[in-house]
């Protein structure tokens, strides 16, 4: 019975090195701890066929291993188990399949986001993109688009002056007050066939309102070449039109008058809000005005140097704030200029 137990004992200390997992180690326990079948118990029972002078010293050695094998097995039942925890808190701390964490980047201002998306529909159409110059001297904003200098049309467009004057000129330096300086500088840098897209800050004195703000933003679209004719111009707003807003707008041409174009048209699109039937949006009309536009006077193209004999085109401007209010329903131009984090997040 001595040897038995000795025998268990060695053998329970090799099974005990090789049980390095929880479920390993449950399993020795019932191997030697188990009521039904367990090696101790067993052990213990077999006691009474002991002869009785040597039942002590055996009794003995049995509580001895009992005693040994519980506090080994505890142990390292304990040790394996706080080390499997701790390789599993590991494993969860460092998740590879987690995707990445966003950096925080900026975003584009919905302004900006409605002229990139203007610009890239002319660009489609064969339109370079020159943004021109805030700062103009008054024949590049009025007097070579036609505005002589006490015309009536310079009252629409109330004007910031500088301090500064041009070299030979009475009248200073202005903040543009609209995008059509452009056509000016465009037409004289170079020749055509031009076809440029220009879009940028305009400014006037105007006092702050829900539609009117003293800075603004105007898109301007021109177009010089043997041949054009106002089926030219027509044919491009539909297409602007129907790619910024959508194919089933309906676009008309209203008779009006601008210095630098003959014949000039202010051009309505079908509401976008209630799809022309009439809305509180477009006072029941079922149209809402979106740009100007026209056939280059020919005086505008003699005063940079263009035969209107042999050239034409057209041109046409249209403000971005009240597109970009129409495209994203915003009621109120200053909500577009506050830089309100609350306003500014939702694009
Ligand atoms: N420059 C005009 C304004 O600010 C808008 C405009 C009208 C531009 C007709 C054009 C045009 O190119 O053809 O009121």
């Amino acid at each position: 019975m001595l040897d038995t137990i000795q025998s268990a004992s060695s053998d329970f200390d090799s099974a005990l090195a090789a049980a390095n997992t929880v479920p390993a180690l449950d399993e020795l326990r019932v191997r030697y701890f188990g009521r039904k079948g367990g090696l101790i118990p067993e052990l213990f029972s077999r006691l009474k066929e002991v002869p009785k002078e040597q039942k002590k010293d055996v009794g003995d050695a049995l509580n001895k291993l009992r005693d040994r094998l519980e506090v080994e097995l505890k142990e390292k039942s304990e040790r394996v188990a706080s080390e499997e925890a701790t390789r599993k808190d590991a494993r969860s701390l460092i998740d590879v399949t987690l995707p990445a964490r966003q950096p925080r980047l900026g975003h584009l201002h919905p302004i900006t986001l409605v002229r990139q998306e203007m610009e890239q529909i002319f660009r489609e159409m064969g339109y370079s993109v020159d943004p021109g110059p805030e700062i103009e001297s008054d024949w590049f904003n009025f007097q070579a688009l036609n505005f002589t200098p006490e015309h009536p049309a310079r009252d629409t467009q109330d004007t910031f002056f500088l301090d500064v004057k041009p070299k030979d000129e009475d009248v200073p330096y202005l903040l543009r007050t609209h995008t059509s300086n452009t056509q000016i500088r465009s037409m004289l840098q170079s020749r055509p066939p031009i076809k440029v897209v220009t879009a940028g800050r305009v400014f006037r004195r105007d006092e702050i309102t829900m539609r009117r703000s003293p800075m603004f933003h105007q898109l301007e679209a021109f177009l010089v070449d043997k041949g054009i004719h106002i089926g030219h111009l027509r044919a491009t707003i539909e297409h602007f039109v129907h790619r910024l807003f959508s194919e089933d707008a309906k676009v008309r041409l209203r008779p009006s008058f601008f210095p630098f174009t003959e014949p000039s048209a202010e051009v309505d699109m079908s509401c976008v809000f209630c799809s022309g039937n009439g809305c509180g949006t477009c006072s029941q009309t079922g149209w809402m005005e979106i740009l100007g536009c026209g056939m280059i006077h020919p005086q505008v193209l003699r005063n940079v140097k263009i035969d209107p004999d042999e050239y034409s085109g057209f041109a046409l401007g249209l403000g971005l704030d009240r597109v970009a209010m129409l495209k994203y329903g915003v009621p109120n131009i200053r909500t577009l200029f506050e830089n309100d984090l609350r306003v500014l997040n939702q694009f």
